[in-house]
């Protein structure tokens, strides 16, 4: 893997393959994903209507368990590549269609803000349902090495067991729910109220409330 944030994503990627599980890395530098332009098509049938590579990336994101999310920081905030991706996944947050699944988060900065970004995608990842089993994040020291290195990577090797460990016992995060059930009803909510244009939603919502 390139960059700063891939060497400390292998890490957590070692964690994980220490417990023995299953990874599949997908890179936004070689996928096409362009950026929602509001057709609002993905509420009223489910699929997007931008035909590039992130219906790919949706249908892995409902086949696995976890996922793991990695950017550096760019101006405090994900990669345009990554952000363009959350606006993407506007139809899953709607549906909370991530529910039940786990979630870390990877960033790397050249000088800091770490947990600003990670709390963004923290968010990101509980308003898709996703319990988040944490985040880790790093200033740098140069090209691929970080202070505090076999610390840091010792973490983030914890973290990628800690992720795989969640999905197997099922771990409940209930500081977690509070924020879910509040965004569950605005998003139930929303739907309610653009039932007459989004019937992908409203169906989607009427099967998960059975
Ligand atoms: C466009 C751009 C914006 C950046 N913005 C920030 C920033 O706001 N704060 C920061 O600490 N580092 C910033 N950086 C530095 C990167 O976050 C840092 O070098 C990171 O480790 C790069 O990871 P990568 O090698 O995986 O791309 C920026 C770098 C670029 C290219």
């Amino acid at each position: 893997m390139q960059g700063n944030t891939g060497r400390l994503l292998e890490e957590v990627l070692a964690g994980i393959k220490a417990f023995g599980a299953e990874t599949e890395v997908l890179s936004l530098k070689d996928l096409n994903v362009q950026p929602c332009v509001a057709c609002d098509v993905c509420h009223k049938t489910g699929v997007c209507n931008i035909k590039d590579d992130y219906e790919i990336i949706k249908d892995k994101l409902l086949a696995c368990d976890g996922f793991i999310l990695a950017s550096p920081n760019y101006i405090f905030s994900v990669t345009a590549q990554m952000k363009a991706l959350f606006d993407r996944c506007n139809g899953l947050i709607h549906c909370m269609a991530l529910e039940g699944k786990y979630a870390a988060m990877v960033e790397t900065s050249g000088g800091g803000e770490d947990e600003e970004v990670l709390a963004y995608m923290n968010r990101f990842v509980n308003t898709l349902g996703a319990n988040s089993v944490g985040g880790i994040g790093s200033p740098i020291a140069g090209v691929r090495t970080f202070p505090n290195e076999e610390n840091l990577f010792a973490n983030a090797r914890s973290l990628g067991q800690e992720l795989c460990q969640s999905i197997k016992d099922k771990r409940v995060y209930a500081d977690q729910g509070g924020f879910r059930e509040e965004f569950k009803l605005r998003m139930s909510g929303l739907v309610d109220v653009m039932q007459e244009y989004w019937p992908f939603e409203r169906e989607y919502w009427a099967n998960k409330r059975k």
